[in-house]
């Protein structure tokens, strides 16, 4: 598969088979997390890997679906460290932890989606419940978590708007 296919078959999973994820298969999704680019290559960021089996409830208090909390076999919580990121000091102090972790996250995602399996990114999550189920320390953020486990759907066509609508070419 090469890279414009695998970005065309990367799509958000909503449903997902109880088979389990190959060790050999985390592995790959997470060396592809470990290989995403970071500001200054600080990689100000943390993974956990959440085994969903007996945790149901607790993953419900963080983000109540069923493809999210009982369907897959494991969710991937994507952490920045802030206090370890760069900052664009010499301007305005811009932080760039979050923009390295959602680097990481897309890596994750469209490794997973080469080798078959599926993925969601999840944002709307309850950033308290996750700090206490998953023991976050206060300087930690929890910034995106994604099931991941085989995809028990299919992709939809992809709605997206025009590059005209998206790109402007020399100024604003
Ligand atoms: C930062 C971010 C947060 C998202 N959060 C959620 C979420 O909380 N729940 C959900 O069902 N999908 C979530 N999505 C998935 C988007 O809805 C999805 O990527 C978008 O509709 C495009 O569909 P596709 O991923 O299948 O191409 C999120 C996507 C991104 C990039």
């Amino acid at each position: 598969m090469n890279f414009e296919e695998l970005v065309t078959k990367r799509y958000s999973s909503r449903s997902y088979k109880p088979d389990p994820v190959e060790e050999e298969n985390l592995s790959k999704v997470l060396e592809a997390a470990r290989l995403a680019p970071t500001a200054a290559n600080r990689q100000p960021f943390q993974l956990i890997v959440i085994r969903t089996e007996g945790k149901e409830q607790e993953l419900r208090r963080i983000y109540d679906r069923n493809w999210f909390a009982a369907e897959p076999p494991l969710v991937i919580c994507a952490c920045a460290l802030p206090e370890r990121g760069w900052e664009r000091r010499r301007y305005d102090g811009e932080n760039y932890a979050v923009v390295d972790v959602s680097i990481v996250v897309d890596h994750i995602t469209l490794q997973a989606a080469d080798i078959g399996l599926g993925t969601c990114w999840v944002g709307a999550f309850d950033p308290d419940a996750a700090r206490e189920i998953l023991h976050l320390p206060d300087e930690v953020e929890p910034v995106a978590f994604t099931p991941l486990g085989y995809p028990n759907d299919s992709p939809r066509a992809k709605k997206r708007k025009p590059l005209e609508e998206l790109v402007r070419y020399e100024q604003w």
